[in-house]
Parts: C-alpha cells; sequence; structure tokens
C-alpha cells in the first residue's frame, strides 16, 4: 500500500464522523456521500455491520449491469436476463466501522417474479431500478412499490434509481418525474445513472451503507441516551403510546445492539 493510502486509512479509523474530505458531487453538484469512506475488496472477511440489499425492477432495465458496474467496474453491453438471483457484496469502511452489503440482485423478468417477492422480507434496503428511455419501466414502479410494501420489512430504506441516464436522446421519463415520485412515496433516496458510462453507479451503494450505517448510529445513540436517563424513558412510558423498541432493520446480522430508524 502507498504511504498516502495508508495515511488515509488511518485517518480514515481515527476520525468519527468528519466531514468527507472525497466527497462525491451528484449530478446537480450536491455533496451525496457526507462521511470518509474507504472501498474495501470484495472478499473482506472482517466486518462491524452487515445488511441484505435488494435489487429490483423490469427486465432489462440495467439491475445487473448497475451492480457489475458499480462494484466490479465491468459493463456488458450483451443482455443475459437474470435467472433468479445473482449476489454481490460491497464492502465500504465508514469513519470507523466496516460495512458489508450483501446485494441480491433479482430477475425482472415477468415469468420469474413470483419468485423473488418471498425474499424481500429480510431486505434492510431496497432498489428500485427503471430504465430513463422507458415510460413503461417507469410506470410499472408503482407495482414494484406496491409489492415492496406488502411483503418487506416496513422499515427497509427504499432507492429509486433511474438508469441508462447515456441515453438522452432517448429519454422517455424526465428527471423531475422521477423526483415527483420519490417525494409522493416518501422514498429514501434518487438518483440517475448510467452502467455504460459508470455515472453514479458506485454511489448507490455508497450511500446505501451511509444510510444503513446512520440508522445504526442513531439507533446506538437512543439506546446510551435511555441507559443514561432511564427516567426519560420512564416518563415516556407513561404517555398513550406504548414505547416500542424494536429494531426496525432486524435483519441486520451484527449482534451489536439494535439499532432505530433514522
Ligand atoms: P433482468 O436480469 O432480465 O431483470 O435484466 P437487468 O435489469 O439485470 O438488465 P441488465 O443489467 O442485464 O441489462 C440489460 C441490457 O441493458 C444489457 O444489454 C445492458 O448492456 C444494457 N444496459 C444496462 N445498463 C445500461 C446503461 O446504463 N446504459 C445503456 N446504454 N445500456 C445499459
Ligand atoms: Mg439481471
Amino acid at each position: 500500500m502507498e504511504e498516502t493510502e495508508k495515511e488515509k486509512t488511518q485517518e480514515v479509523t481515527e476520525q468519527k464522523e468528519v466531514k468527507a474530505e472525497n466527497t462525491i458531487q451528484g449530478q446537480s453538484g450536491e455533496s451525496i456521500i457526507k462521511y470518509k469512506y474507504e472501498i474495501l475488496s470484495e472478499d473482506y472477511i472482517n466486518f462491524d455491520l452487515s445488511f441484505k440489499l435488494i435489487v429490483i425492477g423490469d427486465g432489462g432495465v440495467g439491475k445487473s449491469s448497475l451492480a457489475n458496474n458499480g462494484i466490479k467496474k465491468i459493463f456488458d453491453e450483451t443482455y443475459k436476463a437474470t435467472v433468479g438471483f445473482e449476489f454481490f457484496t460491497f464492502n465500504v469502511k465508514i469513519n470507523d466501522k466496516v460495512v458489508k452489503l450483501q446485494i441480491w440482485d433479482t430477475c425482472g423478468q415477468e415469468e420469474y417474479r413470483s419468485l423473488i417477492t418471498n425474499y424481500y422480507r429480510n431486505a434492510s434496503l431496497a432498489i428500485m431500478v427503471y430504465a430513463i428511455n422507458s415510460k413503461a419501466t417507469f410506470d410499472d414502479i408503482d407495482m414494484w412499490l406496491r409489492e415492496l410494501r406488502r411483503q418487506s420489512n416496513p422499515d427497509a430504506k427504499i432507492f429509486l434509481i433511474g438508469n441508462k441516464a447515456d441515453l438522452e436522446k432517448e429519454r422517455e421519463v424526465k428527471k423531475e418525474q422521477g423526483e415527483e415520485f420519490c417525494k409522493i412515496n416518501k422514498i429514501n433516496f434518487f438518483i440517475e445513472s448510467s452502467a455504460k458510462t459508470g455515472l453514479n453507479t458506485q454511489n448507490i451503494f455508497l450511500k446505501a451503507a451511509e444510510i444503513l450505517y446512520d440508522d445504526y448510529n442513531n439507533y446506538q445513540n437512543k439506546m446510551i441516551n435511555e441507559s443514561e436517563n432511564p427516567e426519560d424513558k420512564e416518563e415516556e412510558k407513561k404517555g398513550d403510546e406504548p414505547e416500542k423498541l424494536e429494531n426496525p432493520n432486524n435483519n441486520s446480522t451484527t449482534d451489536k445492539n439494535k439499532k432505530q430508524c433514522c
């Protein structure tokens, strides 16, 4: 490892929640990732937090291509429809924690759909994908979201991705339509991407890791506050609503303290 890389790793380990120097800029210039991070190899064994992600959307919108480009930096023009699932792993160190994402890339072809909905249940985060050059795939997002909300953990985070952003001349879905859909349906994050040019492909997985990391920290902080101020908890218990401290993402395989949705 070069000296500069070593320094970077040390800094990442030592500093907590430092404003990132290597922040990523979104299409409109906003900062997407707020923490310092270091991407680790796919076969990195150790981790502090592990989450299951599911990637859904119509056949051919580029789900597998997004994972292949965002994680392995490859792109294949040939369409090979996924049958069942394809698995990917994304490891990233955020501040002092190694976050492992176990990504289940699903098949979008209609004939296989019934195979996959059973697997939504344990996902901490779902990535719904449409292609910006196909209005039909955007219209189907409604159906994917309904199915997701019916089958998944109610606290699972949801992303919407408008892929194939390189096909601007063939665009059938405006970026504003994607943004509007997210506002109406309370989707946690929206971005356009291109698995062909690499636009935002890695950012999707970085953002997913960051949101789940934040979620974990929020829950940890809440637990610490409550153990330090048990009287606050008693006060809360006297209220109308019974105290609920369930882990919303109980699918996290960490055996550390449970966490609360952010
Ligand atoms: P299923 O596995 O059937 O659900 O499809 P999928 O959503 O995984 O689509 P896949 O990644 O296999 O991509 C389908 C086709 O679209 C392939 O020919 C890809 O090369 C192409 N493709 C994927 N992403 C992009 C992109 O961002 N831009 C362009 N121009 N083509 C893309
Ligand atoms: Mg696929």
